[in-house]
């Protein structure tokens, strides 16, 4: 027991106790420095109480204790002292003791800001509407563009000098390099296809594609338990692909990247809860993504890379919100993870 108590005095999340009448009876150290209250006025109170929770949240607790159901609930405003908001996730796991002593153990994870940004609707939208924008101009771009390249086809035939069939070669080469970005800025031309889709095949293929052009060599962590997803495979893969690619692409020869699985029972997403959500982590030890960049690198044509068209993940995004999901990433230097998640149930937006 008391290498117990050692090893959650010691964690970095906040971890707090409670016992059958959801009154505290641990409080972690993370948790007191969160709170910005001592284990010993913790300790006694109600939970409601000390967080400062509402009625339906409250109702939440109660009702993982009496049913015996864990719980996630994303985003959640605290306000354990009035001049203290802090937006934590808070887990809630409900366990059998029979002193009575504890019965719900609650894990805080305080967000900071660029965690939430990818979450915010608001944000969302924007990101949808300069996609749209993007590919309307791609759109337009390239009906012209196939004049062009045909146009310059033909007044090659008619040239006999080859000095001056090196610039037909020139605006026939540049018209293919603007065709393979226009393409890539119009995104998937397909109409999804659902099928039901192990996620770990999805992985294997991604992990193989990038290892053969990175000659990375990519671990992977794979909970065996997680059941068949229904989506679109190819725009899985794409999605994946393009976040795993960054990870490799950031990283240098003896970099690490890594791929992770798990399951998360009832998460929130959106305004949505889910009763089980794929999570796929996707890390890097590589230098980071820059302060200045991280809020803005979901949009078109952000990018931090020579040679990058900074469109990689805001495709991503947008396969991924097709499927019902979403991507969050938390960066510093040596440690960068981008989190797809994905509810199991599949779609529940139909992107137009
Ligand atoms: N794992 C990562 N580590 C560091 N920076 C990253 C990482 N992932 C993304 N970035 C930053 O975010 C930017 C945007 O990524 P995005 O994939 O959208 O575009 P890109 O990689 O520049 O171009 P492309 O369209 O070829 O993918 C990158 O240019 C890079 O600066
Ligand atoms: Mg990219």
């Amino acid at each position: 027991m008391n290498l117990h108590k050692r090893i959650l005095d010691s964690l970095s999340n906040a971890v707090l106790v409670l016992d059958q009448r959801l009154v505290v009876s641990y409080i972690n150290p993370a948790g007191e420095m969160l709170l910005g209250v001592s284990a010993r006025q913790a300790m006694g109170q109600l939970a409601v109480d000390l967080l400062q929770l509402d009625a339906r949240l409250g109702d939440s607790l109660a009702q993982a204790r009496d049913g015996g159901h864990p719980f996630t609930e994303r985003e959640v405003e605290l306000t354990p002292r009035p001049e203290l908001v802090i937006t934590v996730d808070l887990s809630v796991t409900p366990f059998i003791d029979a002193s009575r002593d504890a019965t719900l153990l609650l894990e805080l994870q305080h967000l900071d800001r660029h965690l939430r940004i990818s979450r915010e609707e608001h944000l969302l939208a924007q990101q949808n509407a300069t996609r749209a924008l993007i590919r309307g101009l791609a759109h337009e771009v390239k009906n012209p563009l196939g004049g062009l390249r045909g146009a310059a086809q033909l007044l090659e035939r008619r040239l006999d000098e080859a000095e001056l069939r090196e610039y037909t070669q020139v605006i026939i080469g540049e018209a293919d390099r603007l065709q393979a970005l226009v393409d890539r800025m119009l995104g998937p031309a397909k109409l999804p296809r659902h099928e039901e889709l192990n996620v770990h095949e999805v992985l294997e293929r991604v992990r193989q594609l990038v290892e053969a052009e990175s000659l990375l060599s990519i671990d992977a962590d794979y909970d065996p338990s997680i059941p068949d997803l229904v989506g679109d495979r190819d725009q899985l893969i794409q999605a994946l692909l393009n976040i795993v690619r960054n990870a490799a692409q950031s990283v240098g020869e003896d970099g690490r990247v890594a791929v992770r699985t798990r399951c998360h029972r009832q998460f929130t997403i959106g305004q949505q809860r889910h009763r089980l959500v794929i999570g796929i982590d996707v890390a890097d030890n590589g230098p980071g993504i820059p302060a200045s960049m991280v809020e803005n690198i979901f949009y078109p044509m952000v990018t931090g890379r020579e040679g990058g068209t900074g469109l990689g993940l805001s495709i991503a995004q947008e396969l991924i919100h097709r499927h019902g999901g979403l991507i969050e990433c938390t960066s510093r230097p040596g440690q960068t993870v981008f989190r797809i998640l994905l509810p199991l149930e599949g779609a529940t937006h139909e992107e137009d």
